[in-house]
Order: C-alpha cells, then sequence, then structure tokens
C-alpha cells in the first residue's frame, strides 16, 4: 500500500484510475480519522459543543443525498444501537418539500463529502429559519454547508476525484461510529468494544481486501461482465451496505442494479428473478444469518446466479468471496469494499468511463 506515499492528493501517479486509487487509500483514511479523534491519552476527542448539541437533542435528523445519504443510514444504526439516541433519515431533497412533523428538540446532521449539494443546502437553510441547530460531516472544511451550520465534523478522507464516492463514504461511517461513541459515553451508558480498536481492526481489514484485487475482478468478469441487470441483497445494516453496492455499480458500469432488504424479496422483487440474473448477498450479521441464508436460496431455486460475500465465523462453504473479521457493527466497512472493487471492475470489462460516467456530476449544486 503506497498511495499515501509516492502519490498527491490530486494526482493518479500509477494508478489507472482516480476510483481505483481512492478504493485504496481507505485504509489510510481510517487510520488518519482514528489519529484525528484521539487526544494524547488515546481517547476519544470530539468538539465539547458537538457534544452537548447531542445530549441537548431529542432526535437526530440525518439529511444527505446519493452515497451520503447511504451512509446515514449507516450512521442512524450506530447513534441509535450504540448512544440510544432516535435517528431520522432523509433524502435532501424529499425533505424540503415534504418535511416530515420534527420531534421538539431536533439536531440536523448534514453528511456532504463536498458540502456543496444544493439539495442539502436548501434544507439547512429552511432549518436555519426555524433555529435549529445543525451539524455538517464534510471532506470540506470550509465548503458552504459547513460554514452555515453551527458544527463541523471533518472526513479528512483527502480530495475525492472520482465521480463515484468510495473513501468519502468509509470515511463518513467512521465519523458517525465516533459520534455515537462519544454520544454514549457523554450519557454514561457502557460500551462492551474499545471503538478506536475496532475502527483500527477495519482499517486492516480494508488494507487485506484492497490487496485481493485479483480474486474480486474475476468475480466481478463471472458475475457481471455481461448481465444487464443485479441485486443486492442483505439485512440489517447488510441491506444499507447493498443500497451502496448497487449504487456503485448502476453510476459507473450502467448495470441496472437495485438493493433490496432480504425478507422485502418475496414482496415484489423476486418476480424478476430469471435463469442466471446475478443476486449478490450480504451475510455479515449473525443475527439474520440464517434468514438471508434463506433468502439465497429463494433465488437460487428460481435461477438466479448467487454471488455471497460472508465474513470469517459466518461463512459457508460455496461463499464467494469471506471477509475478514471485523466489530458487527463496523461491517459496512469491510463490506462496501468488495462492492467498490466489483463495480469498479464491470466498468473496466464493460469499457466504461470509471472516474467520469455518463451523466453525473461530483457535486449537484443545483436543484
Ligand atoms: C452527487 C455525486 C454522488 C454523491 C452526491 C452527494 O450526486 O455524484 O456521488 O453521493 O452528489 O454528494 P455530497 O457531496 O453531498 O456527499
Amino acid at each position: 500500500f503506497t498511495a499515501q506515499i509516492d502519490v498527491s492528493d490530486t494526482e493518479k501517479g500509477t494508478y489507472p484510475h482516480f476510483m481505483l486509487k481512492e478504493i485504496d487509500e481507505q485504509p489510510f483514511v481510517m487510520r488518519r480519522i482514528i489519529k484525528e479523534y484521539q487526544d494524547e491519552n488515546n481517547e476519544l476527542k470530539l468538539d465539547g459543543d458537538i457534544r452537548a448539541a447531542m445530549q441537548a437533542c431529542d432526535r437526530v435528523y440525518i439529511i444527505a443525498c446519493g452515497t451520503s445519504y447511504h451512509a446515514g443510514l449507516v450512521g442512524k444504526h450506530f447513534i441509535e444501537k450504540i448512544a440510544n439516541i432516535p435517528v431520522e433519515v432523509h433524502v435532501a431533497s424529499e425533505f424540503s418539500y415534504n418535511m416530515p412533523l420534527l420531534s421538539e428538540k431536533p439536531l440536523f446532521v448534514f453528511i456532504s463529502q463536498s458540502g456543496e449539494t444544493a439539495d442539502s443546502r436548501s434544507v439547512l437553510v429552511r432549518i436555519k429559519e426555524k433555529g435549529y441547530p445543525a451539524l455538517t460531516i464534510t471532506n470540506v472544511p470550509g465548503s458552504t454547508l459547513s460554514r452555515e451550520a453551527n458544527y463541523t465534523l471533518n472526513l479528512y478522507a483527502g480530495p475525492e476525484i472520482a465521480v463515484a464516492s468510495t473513501k468519502a463514504y468509509t470515511a463518513q461511517i467512521a465519523v458517525l461510529a465516533i459520534l455515537a461513541v462519544d454520544s454514549a459515553r457523554a450519557k454514561g451508558l457502557s460500551l462492551d468494544f474499545d471503538p478506536m480498536q475496532e475502527l483500527a481492526i477495519a482499517a486492516n481489514a480494508m488494507e487485506i481486501l484492497t490487496d485481493q484485487k485479483d480474486t474480486i475482478e474475476e468475480l466481478a468478469k463471472n458475475y457481471l461482465a455481461t448481465t444487464r441487470n443485479a441485486f443486492f441483497i442483505g439485512r440489517s445494516s447488510d441491506y444499507y451496505v447493498c443500497l451502496e453496492g448497487s449504487l456503485k455499480l448502476k453510476e459507473i458500469s450502467y448495470i441496472q442494479a437495485e438493493g433490496f432488504a432480504g425478507g422485502e424479496l418475496k414482496h415484489g422483487t423476486i418476480a424478476l428473478i430469471e435463469e442466471g440474473t446475478p443476486v449478490i448477498a450480504l451475510a455479515t450479521q449473525e443475527e439474520v444469518n440464517y434468514a438471508i441464508r434463506s433468502n439465497v436460496q429463494e433465488v437460487v431455486s428460481r435461477g438466479a446466479n448467487a454471488m455471497v460475500v460472508s465474513m470469517r465465523g459466518l461463512e459457508q462453504d460455496d461463499d464467494a468471496f469471506v471477509l475478514p473479521h471485523v466489530h458487527e457493527l463496523l461491517t459496512p466497512l469491510a463490506s462496501v469494499v468488495p462492492l467498490q472493487l466489483l463495480a469498479y471492475y464491470a466498468a473496466l470489462h464493460r469499457d466504461c468511463d470509471v472516474d467520469k460516467p455518463r451523466n453525473l456530476a461530483k457535486s449537484v449544486t443545483v436543484e
């Protein structure tokens, strides 16, 4: 892993594409986040005002678009499970025009790689008019969303150039985990794990995964080289990663891809399964492992070409890919890496412009 050593942040160096470079940078970004959010005693360090805002609110409203929205879904999982604070996650463009009934003391959390997304900013303007506090989680300190919110948490991912977001997504998840842990501690809740150590383990897992490019390229060729569509299924936090995996695939390979909750299959989507339809299933959550495995059986018996991505400790013999073990809350940090690489190699083998996919912009500054 040399990306941080011989390549400047805005150059590709020896990499054929920014996307591949940015995927490879993820373990390094994790370690930088761990460093930035730790004090000299290796204790988690967060702005006291942000801690106070989290303690003062009765509900967190996460607002974001695209990949950042998907990170927000994982963030909800963290904040509710770890810090016991209710969270709603909203797509910014919907929230602007169809605002839900708000709780008495909401805290708004904007997640935006660029900090410039117009749909998110429109919500920020509206909630500021109402006098509600806002925290922006962004990769660009000094961006519009950062300047206009009360508080900012930085992602420290370095410039992200490829249109398809990768390292910003995992950075957002890591920072959301830190926010959740800090809030839990401030509330006096005890944790049965060391968050920084678990993040470091996740960083190591990501490094192992980025070293398995040949295996993943082979899977991309076998499952995705010629298909018109593909489905991703998962349960619990695996479902959120499926949404991101399918977004990556559609953004850069133009394969029609959708992520579904495993249990929803039988309520409609299973009608689309034909002989050879690729179905990528994530199985990293012990609690729902049995259930997702039976969903895989359901699609296989209807002819699907199923690829199971599981985790060490939960694997079965014919799983296509097994992730190193990471803490059950942090599995998205590991499981998204092969999905990013699958999308990358699928796009490459279909001669698509990986870094600049058609019709998409890195930052969308119009509503
Ligand atoms: C655009 C990009 C996406 C990104 C979304 C939100 O649509 O193409 O990759 O996820 O904007 O961007 P943000 O900068 O707010 O995270």
